[in-house]
């Protein structure tokens, strides 16, 4: 199932913009899944397993029920939004995330929770910023403001907001399986609308040589730089036409035409931890603690 539009919710400027400026105030929490991104990313917590707003852990694993955190208390109006448009009894978790000057790796979710079918990640953008992408294995697509898309986070993913601008958008997860069907998302079954089309992002064709000139970096990658040029590799696909996923592979080969076994081992590390397996709770780093 590709990522795709679920609905679209309509917005009261005024109501959001009181919010959004609260939430721009408030501290970011501990982050545990930095090691996805560079730049600037904050996830401030609205709704989890635990009801505690420092707490950014994604219990996928458990699918336990999701409950409000004090943090929605003082955004009434996201709050509302997500008890008249959504299943608040499927909803485990809740996110309200800003990004700039940012990007995330190409990368696949719940690998460590479970079976992909389990799960529904929904996102939905508070404002729009033609310089933020996301991407799956099929396309490159921009979100725009109030619409509701199921990311299919299954795939290989990726996102980036080449700005300095903000880029909020609020990220829900419902528990899924057996039955689930996509429209279940909502608390009112007129509100799903399938029908709505994506902007999508045009690309250009990939030169035949791309890998080759790729595989250059090998003569500059250091332990000094690998998170950089993994990330370099991550954005190509925004681009040129060449599939997601390419960029852990080309990270290989240039490690291992660098000569060092211990880069090479990292990358293949890499590559297994971001889009292949991971345990609940494991941890991954390109750079020495
Ligand atoms: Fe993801």
């Amino acid at each position: 199932m590709a990522s795709r539009i679920l609905g679209r919710l309509p917005l009261d400027e005024d109501r959001l913009a009181q919010d959004m400026a609260r939430l721009a105030q408030a501290p970011a929490p501990q982050e545990p899944y930095e090691v996805f991104t560079i730049g600037r990313w904050v996830n401030l917590n609205l709704w989890n397993a635990s009801g505690d707003d420092g707490d950014g852990f994604f219990n996928g694993h458990r699918q336990v029920a999701g409950r409000p955190t004090r943090l929605l208390g003082g955004v009434p109006y996201i709050g509302e939004l997500l008890t008249t448009w959504f299943n608040t009894e499927l909803l485990t978790m809740v996110r309200a995330r800003n990004v700039v000057e940012w990007s995330i790796v190409p990368h696949r979710d719940f690998l460590e929770s479970g079976p992909a079918e389990d799960f529904f990640r929904v996102l939905v953008f508070l404002e729009d910023n033609e310089h933020a992408l996301n991407s799956d294995e099929d396309m490159v697509f921009h979100m725009r403001k109030g619409e509701v898309w199921f990311l299919d986070s299954a795939q290989i993913h990726a996102g980036v907001n080449i700005s300095s601008r903000s880029r909020w958008s609020l990220c829900l997860d419902f528990k899924a399986g057996a039955g689930f069907s996509p429209g279940d998302v909502f608390a009112r079954a007129g509100d799903y609308d399938p029908a709505i089309r994506p902007a999508l992002v045009e690309r250009a064709p990939a030169p035949a040589d791309l890998p080759d000139r790729l595989r250059a970096l090998s003569a500059v990658v250091s332990r000094h730089n690998i998170k950089d040029i993994a990330f370099l590799l991550g954005k190509v696909h925004f681009t040129e036409e060449v599939p997601i996923g390419a960029s852990w592979d080309w990270l290989v080969e240039i490690t291992r035409a660098s000569g060092d076994p211990a880069l090479l081992d990292l990358a293949e590390r890499a590559r297994r931890f971001f889009v292949h397996s991971r345990e609940v709770y494991e941890e991954f780093s390109f750079v020495p603690a």
